[in-house]
């Protein structure tokens, strides 16, 4: 039986049966709804302890055919994607399936006129306006391998990313509108380019209209290229193993790791999840706000509803512009029926009061979704009142930049919601807990370190350029088994709820941050000895950075905060700003030298009576002190 489309609860335990008896035949059956050009030979291999993964070995095909060509006999005229600008006063943009092959095709001969070629890596750099989106897809349709960088990371942060997997090219814009703030992207660009060797063209969108400048023989405005560009371009015809793109994400150590999602599984898999968790129909108008620079926007923004056929709303303001009502106004102007959008947003928004989604009309939505780090009950409840009017189911969907798309979640109205819990596996995802001691627990209701046993077709295959790391940070914890890096909690009934990481990576406002970037940063002040950061909980961005700083000498002032917090927005961007900086005359350490940020943590939330044994620290005393001077 073909589970494509799953519309109750049996159905969805049948399915789940299946995928997990026999999961080539389950994905070979869900695979049949996608256009290939040759069929595969073998529906997974995969070894675990080297690791390898392979799903669909052998077949051919390009995403963007199935993203946007297959759709054009019945879908030519229907909205692809939807843009709601900055700026309300400036109109929305309907862009037809039939206008976004026309794009895509033109944005790809341009591609290809610059030389770029199948494997080639291309870096987008980029406000949330439809050339992102069409970018991202004329990549995919030459093969060309796109790695998007948020564009609110800094010059540096984009240089390093530009330069892990040697770009050859960079297509950004002069500027981008965020609220009433206008954002010279082009300076970062140029500053971070002194740093990128190999980057040999620069594609300038118009967005603000702005003179950023340029240089020749390296900077081209993009619109003149297009104008001039064939509305057509022959598919490149992919592996089913090719890399499709290489998203950066934060370790809890060393530097970003560029995770590399190839080209069949990822497909396939984003947009079965796509279709099942949301229950998406064919009239919805489903609107995520995230940004497409994270993996939520790649997944969820573009190929998973794309591949549904689907009408995607890309949205490039943010929500307090012009006023706290600018998310539910749109909702209302386009009749969104399925809304995605991130705990830390409910937050912001939960406390400016029900006077703004009372403003508006929410009536057309169906579906309301969060993802990005755990909701609490509050804004879960606020979420299903205000927003859902109690009548819209929520999934709370749980996954990561590695798995590529959703892995725990209920499906929208067929199985059942529990709020905080992530609640249950999708088709073909084995989760499992471990305890201490690296054991598989073995009854239902647990609480433990979350794993994968079995690899699901979206799974991360590499790390760019450092299989190594891969392996050691994803497959070393546990034998034969994928560490998430989160904790949960299993109730009797099999349903999860994720407890957050277990690791030294802080989600902030949905963010993941690594702290040893950050403490990387900070430690290059000329007066910093030393730094160790940890997360604390935040009413509204869930956790937040607290940075315990030791100096060199001289004294810990507000103005020395100032530049701490200044140099962490250069080296990595302003989202890794610490709200709180205690400076201490020392850290804890072990014996070995190793800083103990449990403690820290401890102190960092007001558990000082759950620290636990201290007296095998180096240096004892300095916790004390560390206490005594908290403010
Ligand atoms: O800790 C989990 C948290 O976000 C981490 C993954 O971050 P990133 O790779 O940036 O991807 C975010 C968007 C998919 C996870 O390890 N997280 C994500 N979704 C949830 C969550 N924690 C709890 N509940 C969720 N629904």
């Amino acid at each position: 039986m073909n589970h494509y489309h799953i519309t109750s609860e049996e159905q969805y335990r049948k399915a789940y049966k299946e995928s997990v008896k026999n999961p080539a035949d389950f994905w070979s059956d869900i695979a049949t709804n996608f256009k290939w050009r040759k069929k595969w030979d073998s529906v997974l291999e995969y070894d675990f302890s080297i690791p390898e993964i392979a799903w669909f070995k052998g077949a051919q095909l390009n995403i963007t055919e199935n993203c946007i060509d297959r759709h054009l006999p019945e879908r030519g005229t229907k909205t692809a994607l939807l843009f709601e600008p900055n700026n309300p006063n400036e109109p929305a943009q309907h862009i037809t399936y039939q206008e976004l092959h026309d794009k895509v095709c033109q944005m790809a001969n341009v591609l290809k006129q610059k030389g770029v070629k199948k494997g080639d890596r291309i870096c987008l750099y980029l406000p949330m306006i439809p050339e992102l989106a069409i970018a991202i897809l004329a990549c995919a349709r030459i093969g060309a391998i796109h790695s998007v960088v948020f564009a609110g990371f800094s010059a540096v942060a984009l240089a390093a990313r530009i330069n892990d997997s040697n770009c050859s090219i960079v297509i950004t814009s002069d500027g981008a509108f965020r609220g009433n703030k206008t954002i010279n992207l082009k300076e970062i660009v140029d500053k971070a380019l002194q740093e990128c060797k190999s980057v040999r063209t620069v594609l300038l969108v118009n967005r603000i209209n702005n003179n950023c400048s340029i240089t020749d023989g390296r900077d081209e405005w993009l619109q003149p290229l297009l104008d001039t560009a064939e509305t057509s371009c022959v598919p490149e015809i992919m592996n089913a193993e090719d890399p499709l793109f290489i998203l950066y994400t934060s370790g809890s150590t060393g530097t970003p790791k560029g995770m590399v999602h190839t080209t069949a599984g990822y497909m396939v898999y984003s947009a079965f999840t796509f279709k099942n968790v949301f229950q998406y129909e064919e009239d919805d108008v489903y609107w995520c706000t995230a940004d497409i620079g994270w993996i939520t926007g790649h997944s969820y923004i573009v190929y998973g509803p794309l591949a549904n056929g689907a009408t995607s709303v890309l949205f490039e303001g943010v929500p307090s512009y012009p006023d706290y009502g600018r998310f539910w106004e749109i909702v209302q102007k386009h009749a969104v029926t399925l809304f995605y959008t991130a705990p830390t947003a409910i937050r912001a928004l939960a406390k400016q009061g029900k006077e703004w989604t009372e403003k508006y009309n929410l009536s057309s939505l169906k579906t309301l979704g969060s993802v990005g780090e755990p909701i609490n009950e509050e804004a879960w409840e606020w979420y299903d009142d205000h927003v859902g009017k109690n009548r819209c189911p929520i999934v709370d969907t749980w996954w990561q930049t590695e798995t590529g798309g959703i892995l725990i979640s209920s499906l929208a109205g067929v199985t059942k919601q529990i709020p905080t819990f992530a609640t249950l596996p999708m088709p073909g995802i084995q989760p499992c807990l471990m305890d201490d001691n690296g054991t598989e627990i073995s009854f239902w209701k647990a609480e433990g370190r979350l794993c994968i046993k079995f690899p699901w077709p979206s799974i991360a295959r590499t790390i760019w350029g450092n299989h190594e790391r891969y392996k050691n940070t994803y497959f070393t914890a546990y034998t034969n088994t994928y560490f998430t890096g989160d904790g949960a909690l299993r109730d009797a009934d099999g349903n999860y709820r994720i407890t957050g990481r277990v690791d030294d990576v802080v989600i902030v406002s949905g963010h993941n941050l690594g702290t040893a970037p950050i403490e990387d940063a900070i430690n290059e002040h000329p007066m910093v000895a030393e730094s160790a950061l940890v997360g604390f909980p935040h009413d509204i961005k869930g956790n937040a950075l607290y940075g315990f700083v030791t100096l060199k000498g001289g004294e810990g002032t507000a103005a020395l905060k100032k530049e701490i917090n200044a140099l962490i927005s250069e080296k990595i961007g302003p989202i890794a700003k610490l709200d709180k900086i205690q400076f201490t005359s020392g850290l804890p350490k072990t014996r070995s030298g190793k800083i103990m940020r449990r403690i820290l943590r401890k102190i960092a939330t007001n558990e000082i009576d759950a620290l636990g044994d201290i007296s095998t620290l180096l240096n004892p005393e300095v916790v004390e002190q560390i206490i005594s001077e908290k403010k």
